[in-house]
This record gives structure tokens, C-alpha cells and sequence, in this order.
């Protein structure tokens, strides 16, 4: 397995396996019992970061559900910073109209990505739709968005590992590390 040491562009480790593992496993009862009695639960991840997320967290949603994939991209800004212009680079493979709609998403940052997704899924007339999100940083918000679930609050840092990328790697680094700033 990489070695934390292997990785130069990792300032520290933010938030470990053990804590990413316990907090999915209460994340998943919290969800269950949610969604108690519900047959008709879909959960729609988002690509590319959600993915690590979505798979670890399924394993603990007890009620039947099926899985949706959908990509977006924020364009126009820096790589690190959202632009607020949104766009679906792939869409959902079938229609979500009176499905219960839980979004599985990596982190939340500005809310821009969040705010488009849930207005173009709202209008496809879902039973209910509801965010579930690993990270957040709160001091970075724009606009407002209610998480029904949220994994953790992290401070206004770059993070990757666990499904987020820096520049494309590393997601699969079973831990949140900060990048080394150069400081
Ligand atoms: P928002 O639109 O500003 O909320 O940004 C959300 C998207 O930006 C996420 O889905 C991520 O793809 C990306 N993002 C924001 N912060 C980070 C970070 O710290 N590491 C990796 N990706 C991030
Ligand atoms: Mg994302």
C-alpha cells in the first residue's frame, strides 16, 4: 500500500482511514433509518469524487436502493477554484421522476456544483432529493445548500485522497490529505 511518505506533494494527513471508515459506518445508519421503509431509493453519484465515497457508504445503506452515475464540470475558473458555471458531462442513464433521489458527492466547496445539480435534478419531478456529503468547508461558501448528511467540516484547504484528485491522482488514497503548502 502507498506509503504517506511516498506522496511529495502531501503536507499532512487531515483525516485518517480509521476516521473516514467510522464516520461512513454512522453515515450509513444515519441514512438507513432515514430511509426506513423506502423501496424505491436511488442513490446518484457524482464523478469522478464521489465514487470511493459511494462505494464504502452503499455497503452500509440497508433499504434497497440502485445506483446512478452522473459527471459534471465547473469551467472558466482556476483548477482549484470553482467558476460558478456548471456543466453536465454526463448525465443520468434513466429518469428519476418519483424516485427517492439521495446525491452522493465528494465535498462541497463554493456550492455552485451542488446548486446546479439540484436544480436540474429537481425539475425532473423526484419523489424526494437529498444531498449526502462527505466533506464541507463552510468558510468557503457562496451560496447556501442544505446537506441532509455531511461526513466532515474541514477547514479552507486543498484535500485529496479518498476519491479527490490532485490533478487526477491519488484518489485512491485510503485517507484526506492537505497539500504542502510552499510557505
Ligand atoms: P464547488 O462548486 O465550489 O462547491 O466545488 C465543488 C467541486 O470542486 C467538488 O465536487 C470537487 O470536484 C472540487 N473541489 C473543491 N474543493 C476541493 C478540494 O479541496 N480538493 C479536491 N477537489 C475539490
Ligand atoms: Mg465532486
Amino acid at each position: 500500500m502507498l506509503n504517506p511518505h511516498e506522496i511529495p506533494q502531501l503536507g499532512e494527513v487531515l483525516i485518517s482511514r480509521e476516521a473516514i471508515e467510522q464516520r461512513i459506518a454512522d453515515l450509513g445508519d444515519e441514512i438507513s433509518r432515514a430511509y426506513q421503509g423506502c423501496s424505491d431509493l436511488l442513490l446518484v453519484c457524482i464523478l469522478k469524487g464521489g465514487v470511493v465515497f459511494l462505494t464504502d457508504l452503499m455497503r452500509h445503506i440497508n433499504p434497497p436502493h440502485a445506483i446512478e452515475f452522473m459527471a459534471v464540470s465547473s469551467y472558466g475558473a482556476g483548477i482549484r477554484q470553482s467558476s460558478g458555471h456548471v456543466r453536465i458531462d454526463m448525465d443520468l442513464a434513466h429518469d428519476i421522476n418519483n424516485r427517492h433521489v439521495l446525491i452522493v458527492e465528494d465535498i462541497i466547496d463554493s456550492g455552485h456544483t451542488l446548486q446546479y445539480i439540484m436544480r436540474q435534478l429537481e425539475a425532473r419531478s423526484p419523489a424526494s432529493l437529498k444531498i449526502c456529503c462527505l466533506l464541507s468547508k463552510p468558510s468557503r461558501r457562496e451560496v447556501e445548500i442544505d446537506i441532509d448528511f455531511l461526513g466532515f467540516e474541514i477547514p479552507d484547504k486543498f484535500v485529496f485522497g479518498y476519491g479527490l484528485d490532485l490533478d487526477e491522482k491519488y484518489r485512491n488514497l485510503p485517507f484526506i490529505g492537505v497539500v504542502k503548502s510552499h510557505d
